[in-house]
This record gives structure tokens, sequence and C-alpha cells, in this order.
């Protein structure tokens, strides 16, 4: 009885992934299981056609302080890399599925919606009463409103949004793994600005998180007055006594798992991914993005700093030297590396970091 009993038992369930645990524990988006209808009809569509296509990433991942969210910390992007990049890659030939931050910049509009380029800028009225493009502006807007008619109407774009971070690696993952069965005909573009570090649900407050104790007692209800002083709450653990411990608001973040590492190896073992490292620090971007290559082991880093990234980038892959794509200090009013300066390069405009050192010194 012992031996039958125990050959017929099942399996011990295995051992919860550390990828499990996030996506069990962090909710997804409410718009996900149509996100992925809209992405598996999309991915269809253009995989029949043959066409390749392009998965681009683009815009900040925020981190909700509270359930119900007032509160966040944003990561810093415009969405400017991933929106002008997608419309090369329309140029090129390829379908877009845009993964963007909701309501940071996307293709063909981004031409009209940032602070300094407002739409109604680009208008004037007509003889008539009617609303016409200025006559200098005519030109480039018939051009981008030809492109943006294409895109829509051959269906070569798809645009879903995200707001936090836990929506987007639910995003990022699904799509990535409906891309699995094209292999290299599908190119991962990693171009969003994704949180390290994120509040934990278990951690987190579902309502808004109280700057004052004057709602203390109605939560813990007790409908009389609350007592406790600024100076009771603060104790000799307090490292910042100047301000009491009540009216500041302490974050405890955990790490978010290196999800780069999942996608490489499982969610789309055989796509061509293109990572981006974004630092601050010039002394460690080369390594950082390095280091980044060797550990995921994929196809490509654009490494950039948050001060010159409009201006200059560096491609680290495997078994090739760093490149530089820079644009000269002359043409930097005109356009942005983004804007079609890795494709208009030049020689010169290609620059080893010796002599940009040079170059940028230019007035
Ligand atoms: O939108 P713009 O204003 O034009 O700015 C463009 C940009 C600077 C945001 C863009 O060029 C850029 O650098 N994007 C990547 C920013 C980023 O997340 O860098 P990182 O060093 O924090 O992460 C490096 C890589 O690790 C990223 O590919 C990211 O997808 C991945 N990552 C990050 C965090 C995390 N928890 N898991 C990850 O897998």
């Amino acid at each position: 009885m012992a031996s039958n009993s125990n050959s017929s038992a099942a399996a011990p369930p295995a051992p919860e992934t550390p990828e499990d645990q996030y996506f069990n524990t962090n909710p997804p988006p409410k718009d996900l299981d149509r996100h992925v209808a809209l992405a598996r009809d999309f991915i269809n569509f253009h995989a029949a056609a043959g066409r390749p296509l392009v998965l681009v990433t683009s815009g900040g991942t925020t981190v909700p302080l509270e359930k119900q969210t007032v509160r966040f910390i944003d990561n810093f992007s415009a969405g400017t890399r991933g929106a002008t990049s997608a419309e090369y890659f329309l140029e090129a030939g390829y379908a877009v599925l845009f993964l963007h931050r909701q309501f940071s910049l996307l293709p063909f509009s981004r031409h009209y919606s940032h602070a300094t380029d407002c739409f109604l800028d680009f208008l004037r009225e007509g003889p008539d009463g009617s609303v016409v493009a200025r006559d200098e502006d005519a030109g480039k807007m018939l051009h981008v409103l030809r492109q943006y008619r294409d895109a829509r109407d051959r269906n070569l774009l798809l645009v879903l949004p995200f707001v936090s971070i836990s929506d987007y690696l639910h995003e990022l993952r699904s799509v990535t793994r409906l891309l699995r069965p094209l292999g290299p005909q599908a190119l991962l573009y990693l171009a969003a600005a994704v949180s390290d570090f994120f509040v934990p649900p278990e951690r987190m407050s579902e309502h808004k998180i109280q700057s004052t104790n004057a709602v203390d007692s109605v939560q813990k209800g007790n409908k009389t007055a609350p007592t406790t002083t600024d100076e009771e709450i603060f104790d000799n653990f307090d490292s910042s006594p100047a301000v009491p411990r009540s009216k500041r608001l302490v974050v405890d973040l955990d790490p978010v798992p290196k999800f780069l590492k999942n996608l490489v190896e499982g969610w789309s073992p055989q796509g061509m991914i293109v990572s981006f490292k974004l630092e601050t620090d010039p002394t460690i971007l080369v390594h950082k993005a390095r280091y980044s290559l060797e550990r995921y082991q994929h196809h490509l880093v654009i490494g950039n700093l948050l001060s010159t990234r409009k201006w200059e980038v560096v491609f680290v892959a495997p078994g090739l030297p760093d490149r530089w794509i820079r644009i000269p200090i002359h043409k930097q009013q005109h356009k942005s590396i983004a804007d079609g300066g890795s494709a208009a390069a030049t020689p010169a405009e290609e620059l080893e970091p010796e002599a940009a050192a040079v170059e940028k010194d230019e007035p």
C-alpha cells in the first residue's frame, strides 16, 4: 500500500521562480488581455505578409507609492528616442509595435506636441475662416501627414500604452512571447526608461498616504480628537531630528528584478535584442554598457548620457570595438541623433572618443 501510494503521488510543485513570484504578486494592467489580443492580430497579419516586426519600448515607467495612486516616482524620459526611432523603422519597412508610457511622445504627432512645438503655432486662419497650415510649415506638415496616414492605412503601427513598472513588465513579457515564433525576424528595441526600484504590493498603502495624523483616530475607529504630538513620535533613533518623524515620508524600495535576462533566455530567445543603457557619469557609461551586454548576452547595447543623449551615443556589440556616433556641435541646433544622426552620420561625424573630445570643444 505504502509503495503504491508513493508511486501514484503527484510530483511536488516546482518551486516558484523569482519571475513567477514577481508576476503573481504584482497585478497585471486591466487592459492586458485586450492589448495581447490586438498585438496577436497585428503580429499574425504582418508575419503572414513576411514583413519584419519591431517592438519599440518608449518613455518612463512609474513606481506607485499607493495602490489608489496619487503619488508616484517617475523615470526620466520624454519618449523622443522611441517615437523618433519608430518613424525610422517604419520608413525602413518594419511594422512597429509601440509600447509606450501613456501620454509620452508618439511617432508623427511628436513633431507637433512638444511644449516648444505646440501644433497651434503651425496653423493660421484661412481667408474663408478655415484653419490652414502656415505657408512656411506646410511642406514639412504634409510630409509628416502622408507618412502618418500611410502607417495608419496600412496598419503598420500598433500603439499600446503602459504607466507603471508592473504594467510595463506584464505587457513586455506578453508581447515578446507572442514575437517568439518569429525568431530573428523580430527586433526588440528597448528604449523605455525602466525603474530599478519599486514598492512591493505587500508594503504599499491602499489609500493616499497621509501627511498629518488628523485621521488617525478615525482610522482606529476612535472618534475622539488625536492626542499624539510630533514630539511624542520623535525618538532617539530618528536620523533627522530637525523634522519630526510624523511629518516625513520614508520610502523603502525593493530592487526590480532585471527581466532582460528572462527576455533573452526565455521570452524571445531568438529575437534580435537591442537595449539602451542610460547613465549620468561619463566615466562609467561604456563599462556599464559592456557589462550589460556580457551579462545578458544580447545583440547590441546603445549607451547614452542624460545630458548629451540627443547628440551622442555609443554602440557596444559583441566582438566589435565601441562605436561612437556624434552630431557635430554646429549641427546640433537642427537635429538630434534620433532625428537621423546615426543614419546620416558621415565618417567625420562618427568619432572615436579621443577625437570627439576635440569636436565637443568646438564653439
Ligand atoms: O525618451 P528620451 O527623452 O529621448 O530619452 C531616451 C532614453 C535616455 C530614456 C533612452 O535612450 C534610454 O537610455 N533608455 C534606457 C533607460 C534605462 O532604463 O536604462 P537603465 O540603465 O536603467 O537600464 C538598462 C537596461 O536594463 C534597459 O534596457 C532596461 O530595459 C533593462 N532593465 C532595467 C531595469 C530593470 N528592472 N530591468 C531591466 O531589464
